[in-house]
């Protein structure tokens, strides 16, 4: 292969949403020399599609939340599966950072006093959301982009990496991929890399995920010898648009029931009563009337059954459009309407206004959305150390989605913005460490980028076979209906088949016409990690025999104390894709005696 186009950094960052933009700012502001590579526009990240806010314990609307309260609600919300030490740094410092978004321009909602304005969330005990109207991620993006503009940061947009690179001795030494535009190669060398690529979503069918979420960091991680964990968590938001076909899966955010929204069934029955979970009854009203009274007084009365966490909710929306009770195009209905004055709500939900009206010819301040769930975000992910964000391969750092950890079994809303800031700059911190230490200049080797590109090149010209838009549609198909929103083992092993045949049909995918401007091909570099996460998903809820937090099995329906103690690790080894269980560390006395009641 000739010579390709190449580039030289300290630190190279993949991925631009909040999580990359925020490392590489760390990295930058620290003198080292900053790549932010993406395969998308600079800005066009799933990051906007967490709209209702970035949950932190700044104590604004109520001056007793704290970092405790939030790490006990976090790590319920995520089924004790977190990792306790990451939910704890992220409760302690999601403020400081908040406050430093808005130090950088960010225009957070205010209080009348002129404070950052907090909004309710479901799992969320007090009033804890930043936020900015119902386009909080947009505001957050915005903000550290222009931080990151301003700081001259390099930034190398549409280019898609397809694989890391290691060194002879094993550290992570770089990248490399091609220029979406014109298909030409490039590669990266770096002394440290931190992946930011975000979730997986695009594997199913209905996502909330646009097309860059291909699982594309997982994937790399997995390859270049890192672990993943708990795979199986997935979160199906609870409320995503069932209607038009066109748009269904679309975000409606949790903002609407954190303002007021209230869901019900084709009865018109407020069925979330129906659903309160043990875990929960002591903080849940169970009756119309007690949940209305918080409403007016959010500190003396229990918190209405739409605010659940999202596992829980999404699950009963599931069951009513199961038992015969959804709205006529398979959902449930959402209304805010009938407590909310037009006024209000044009105020606080403008997106979601304009999405109903725009979209479905809904007006929201009159008439009912109809929602149900949508694939929204990944719990699990590659395995970080908390403090650094340092992966399992040495010199390869991860945070956000594509890290796992801090969320457990299930994400609460809000949690994942400021998961972005906290564990954003910690990767940034860790990476600039790791590549100021590091001895000796990394290298690349030129034989291995050949082998990646021809492996990626090798579908254009090809003849007669499979196109990838086919494979990626029985790809959505497959995980939409075998390892959805309710799994059991025959479905997974059903899955676990299909997709081993997807990845031969992955392998033969022929792609008409040139490298420039080719989406079939992008998608045909794309389909490996989609497929490889996909495996990974099922084989990690075939192996959890258990229901918790965002994966449930009809077949095991409760939590397994045991399990509940245990990650799923799965990593190659010799070339074989392994899982294994393994313990979580154990949680010092003092973070223990947070998650008991009354605390
Ligand atoms: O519903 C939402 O606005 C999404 C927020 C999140 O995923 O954190």
């Amino acid at each position: 292969m000739p010579e390709i186009e190449s580039h030289d950094f300290d630190v190279v960052v993949i991925g631009a949403g909040g999580a990359g933009l925020r490392a590489a700012i760390e990295a930058k502001g620290r003198g080292l020399r900053t790549a932010l590579v993406c395969k998308s526009l600079l800005g066009k990240a799933h990051t906007v599609m967490a709209e209702g806010g970035a949950a932190a314990a700044l104590g604004n609307v109520y001056p007793e939340d704290n970092w405790q309260v939030h790490f006990r609600d976090t790590m319920r919300g995520g089924k004790l599966l977190n990792n306790w030490r990451m939910a704890e740094l992220h409760a302690k410092e999601a403020p400081d950072r908040i406050n430093e978004l808005e130090s950088w321009g960010a225009l957070f909602d205010r209080t009348p006093d002129g404070r950052i304005l907090q909004r309710d969330f479901g799992g969320h005990r007090y009033a804890r959301l930043a936020h900015v109207g119902d386009r909080t991620g947009l505001e957050m993006i915005r903000t550290l982009q222009q931080r990151a503009v301003a700081m001259d940061i390099d930034v190398f947009m549409e280019c898609k990496i397809l694989r890391l690179l290691t060194d002879g001795s094993g550290q992570m030494s770089g990248a490399v991929g091609y220029w979406r535009a014109t298909g030409e190669p490039v590669s990266f060398t770096a002394r440290a890399i931190v992946l930011a690529t975000g979730g997986i979503g695009r594997s199913w069918k209905y996502t909330t995920n646009s097309w860059e979420s291909t699982g594309d960091g997982d994937a790399m991680a997995f390859w270049a010898g890192a672990d993943l964990i708990d795979m199986e968590a997935v979160q199906f938001h609870p409320t995503g648009m069932v209607w038009p076909m066109s748009v269904r899966g679309l975000l409606v955010t949790e903002g609407v029931r954190g303002d007021g929204g209230v869901l019900r069934n084709s009865e018109g029955k407020r069925f979330m009563f129906d659903y309160i979970p043990e875990m929960f009854a002591a903080e849940t009203a169970d009756t119309e009337a007690e949940a209305d009274r918080w409403y007016d007084d959010h500190a003396n009365n229990r918190r209405p059954p739409e605010l659940l966490p999202r596992d829980e909710v999404a699950r009963s929306i599931n069951a009513e459009v199961k038992a015969g009770r959804g709205s006529p195009h398979g959902g449930v209905f959402l209304d805010i309407a009938t407590r909310r004055s037009a006024e209000y709500i044009h105020r606080r939900l403008p997106s979601m206004y304009h999405q109903f009206k725009e979209l479905a010819g809904v007006d929201i301040t009159t008439e009912a959305m109809e929602v149900g769930p949508t694939c929204h975000y990944m719990m699990g992910g590659v395995r970080v150390e908390a403090d650094t964000a340092a992966t399992t391969v040495a010199g390869l750092f991860a945070a956000g989605e594509v890290a796992a950890g801090l969320h457990g079994a299930n994400r609460l809303g809000g949690n994942s913005l400021s998961d972005l800031i906290v564990f954003g700059r910690r990767a940034g911190m860790g990476a600039s460490d790791y590549a100021e230490g590091r001895s000796g200049d990394p290298s690349v080797d030129p034989a291995e980028i050949d082998t990646v590109l021809a492996e990626a090149f090798a579908p254009l010209g090809r003849e007669g076979a499979d196109s990838p838009y086919d494979v990626q549609h029985d790809l959505q198909e497959t995980m939409q209906s075998l390892v959805g929103i309710i799994r059991t083992e025959s479905e997974l092993v059903e899955a676990i088949d299909k997709i081993g045949e997807l990845r031969e049909r992955a392998g033969r995918v022929s792609v008409k016409g040139g490298r420039a401007y080719n989406p079939g091909w992008n998608l045909a570099t794309d389909l490996p990690s989609m497929l490889t996460v996909s495996l990974a998903v099922a084989k990690g809820a075939l192996d959890r025999r258990e229901s918790r937090g965002g994966h449930t099995r009809d077949d095991y329906p409760k939590p397994d104390p045991a399990l509940g103690k245990i990650n799923l690790v799965q990593r190659l080894v010799d070339g074989e894709h392994t899982i294994t269980p393994e313990e979580l560390p154990t949680m010092p006395a003092e973070l223990a005696v947070l998650l008991e009641e009354g605390h």
